[in-house]
């Protein structure tokens, strides 16, 4: 049994397959970290805050499930928050050359980290956060794609 795993991800915002992987992830770890990146180099719709709060509000007393912001390295955050093992979700082939490619950086920054794939559920494989993000922009139904928290702040977003 793993104890522990990083679920690291823009989640801008989380959406029902990212959702789909994390309870995937319980089946097979004690504690799952999501783990949201603080990206420099993009703007991001939710800022890290307020994608950490989301993410709280959808898990929101579940003892398995800890939220958590980070910068910099993926490796780096491993290696200081004493994780070992990463969880990432694989949509389609598309996704695979990418996370191959994460995967072994990862592992050569860091060679304790090893990365775990779980195939997100076929329903959510075309779905993504900038798909639910335009569809929200032009006033969409997007309940089928992201929980009623997120469906609720991208409201408010929009009519900011
Ligand atoms: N369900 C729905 N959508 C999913 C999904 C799933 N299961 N898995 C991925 N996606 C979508 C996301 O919604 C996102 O969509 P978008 O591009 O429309 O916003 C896209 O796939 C990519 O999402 P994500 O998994 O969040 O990856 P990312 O590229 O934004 O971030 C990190 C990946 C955070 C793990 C990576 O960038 C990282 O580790 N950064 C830290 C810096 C670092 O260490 N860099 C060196 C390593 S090369």
């Amino acid at each position: 049994m793993i104890k522990q795993a990083l679920y690291p991800g823009s989640f801008d915002p989380i959406t029902n397959g990212h959702i789909d992987i994390i309870k995937r992830a319980q089946k097979i770890v004690d504690v799952v970290h999501v783990a949201v990146f603080d990206n420099p180099f993009k703007k991001p719709f939710f800022t890290s805050e307020e994608r950490v709060e989301l993410i709280k509000k959808i898990f929101p007393s579940d003892q398995g499930i800890i939220v958590t912001a980070f910068k910099g390295l993926l490796a780096d955050y491993c290696k200081s928050s004493e994780i070992s093992t990463i969880i990432r979700g694989l949509r389609a082939v598309s996704d695979f050359d990418y996370e191959f490619q994460l995967a072994h950086t990862n592992q050569k920054l860091n060679d304790n980290v090893d990365t775990i794939f779980l195939m997100t559920d076929l329903k959510y494989s075309y779905l993504s956060s900038s798909v639910v993000r335009q569809l929200a922009h032009f006033k969409s139904d997007v309940s089928a794609f992201v929980p009623k928290e997120v469906q609720y702040a991208l409201e408010e977003k929009f009519n900011e």
